[in-house]
């Protein structure tokens, strides 16, 4: 199906959807058009290779990151509850982007903690709390001259707190935090 007609039909079934849950895990918490439009640019100027997204949800923000990846470039996205990584292979498959996106069931830890590769370019929209306990293993997993991008900068600025503060007192790195949908705290590698 056509990228920007099913990108809405997604954004009607996560308001609806978002709107009648009341359990935050059953929520999408997908991101807005906007951050989806920038992350999208990035990957325009960027031109990844190796894409890692942490926080799937049912692969909204996955589509945005992939729609323009070089024709070899391969998007790993981890998410750690079945039924949500299971509802995004579908929707990745709905748009025809199975062969550059894999979705991994798990934690960002578990798959952090045992990965070799490197990323030009990685996403982050977990659970913020957790961040620093894989800070160093999430850090070492960006290539030089590569780019983070963490959502919710503005809307949950205090939460993110410890985790903006390491990246402000890491020498390797250079951050920015950008006034578009939520939030984008921006982390580039020296
Ligand atoms: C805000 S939602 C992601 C929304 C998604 N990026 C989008 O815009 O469509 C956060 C997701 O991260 C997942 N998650 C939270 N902590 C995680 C972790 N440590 N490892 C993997 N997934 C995690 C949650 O299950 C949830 O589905």
């Amino acid at each position: 199906m056509n990228f920007y007609n099913y990108i809405e039909i997604m954004e009607r079934k996560g308001l609806v959807n978002d709107y009648k849950e009341t359990v935050k895990d059953n929520k999408y918490l997908n991101i807005t058009k906007d951050t989806g439009a920038f992350l999208d640019m990035m990957v325009c100027i960027i031109k990844p290779r190796k894409v890692l997204e942490i926080g799937t949800s049912n692969g909204y923000s996955t589509l945005w990151l992939a729609k323009n990846l070089p024709e070899k470039g391969k998007l790993i996205t981890i998410e750690k509850q079945s039924n949500k990584a299971k509802e995004s292979m579908s929707n990745i498959k709905k748009v025809g982007f199975e062969d550059k996106v894999t979705v991994v069931v798990g934690t960002a830890q578990k798959y952090l903690v045992s990965n070799n590769e490197m990323f030009d370019m990685i996403f982050i929209d977990a659970n913020r709390l957790e961040y620093l306990d894989y800070y160093d293993s999430l850090i070492a997993s960006l290539r030089c001259g590569g780019l983070l991008v963490c959502d919710n900068a503005i809307s949950h600025e205090e939460e993110l707190k410890p985790f903006t503060c390491m990246v402000g007192e890491d020498t390797r790195l250079l951050s920015f935090t950008l006034n578009v949908g939520k939030g984008e705290f921006l982390v580039y590698k020296y």
